[in-house]
């Protein structure tokens, strides 16, 4: 078997968009709404369903590694995985690795939880999300008192996030952010590259989900 060093994408370009995106938008979702600019926090929120929905598809029609299927494991995979951090061998992941998956999980469902609580948020003034008038006003304030408490959480959850990076760089020296940034990781020639679905189906997905948004806001 050959042990020579060769370039393999990993991530691929809407994978990579979805998440340097995803950190914007989180970062414009803040500000606008501390700076009281709630049209653009509502426009940045929508954004983020979007995104979200382009990704849950993605899941399950995108590249290899972007698929649930590759990287949901079981949570004693996941422990296995932890239990061996501090090991410092060679890093040989395609795609995230037990534990990641997991985060990977949770991530997404803390931004679903955000943005469903905001829809129908209200901040007894004069800003009211799109949903609403289809809720009593006490439901409501206790959805906004959620989307308070989960960006919060939320706030938590990327330190972690940050963290745990930090932590494998420093325990195993495994550069994650480059492959995340390039789509290309330095590895064995031996393994065996991930499929990588047309970036057009993805342009495809993305376009439905921005015109489900849109319509469905415009409905509302
Ligand atoms: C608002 C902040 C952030 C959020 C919400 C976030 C969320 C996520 C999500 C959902 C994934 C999974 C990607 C996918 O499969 O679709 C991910 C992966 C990743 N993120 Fe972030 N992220 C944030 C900030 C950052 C920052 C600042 C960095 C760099 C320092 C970073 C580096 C990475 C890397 C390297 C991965 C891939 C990990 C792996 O190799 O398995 N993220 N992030
Ligand atoms: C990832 C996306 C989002 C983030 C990070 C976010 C973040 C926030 C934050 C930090 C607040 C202030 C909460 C407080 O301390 O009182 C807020 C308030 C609010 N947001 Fe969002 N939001 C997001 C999406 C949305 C969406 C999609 C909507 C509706 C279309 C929305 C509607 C509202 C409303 C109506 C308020 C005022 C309620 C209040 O002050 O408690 N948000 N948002």
């Amino acid at each position: 078997m050959s042990d020579r060093i060769v370039p393999i994408r990993v991530w691929d370009a809407p994978t990579r968009l979805f998440h340097w995106a995803t950190v914007i938008l989180l970062g414009s979702s803040w500000l606008t709404e501390s700076r009281g600019w709630m049209e653009l926090h509502f426009l940045s929120g929508y954004s983020v369903i979007a995104l979200l929905l382009f990704r849950i598809a993605w899941g399950f029609v995108g590249s290899e590694t972007a698929r649930f299927s590759h990287f949901v494991r079981g949570p004693i995979a996941a422990l296995r995985h932890l239990a061996h951090l501090h090991r410092r061998e060679p890093d040989t992941a395609i795609g995230h690795n037990a534990a990641g998956g997991w985060m990977v999980l949770a991530m997404l469902a803390m931004l679903a939880v955000q943005v469903a609580t905001g829809l129908c948020a209200n901040d007894d003034g004069d800003t009211e999300g799109p949903l609403f008038k289809y809720v009593s006003k006490d439901r409501s304030d206790w959805l906004s008192h959620i989307h308070a408490v989960n960006f919060k959480v939320i706030q938590i959850a990327v330190l972690l996030h940050i963290v745990a990076i930090l932590i494998y760089l420093g325990l195993k020296r495994h550069d994650l952010v480059r492959p995340m940034i390039t789509g290309r990781k330095h590895l064995p020639e031996a393994l065996q590259p991930p499929m990588l679905a047309s970036p057009m189906r993805a342009v495809v997905l993305f376009a439905v989900a921005a015109v489900a948004v849109g319509v469905a806001v415009n409905a509302l």
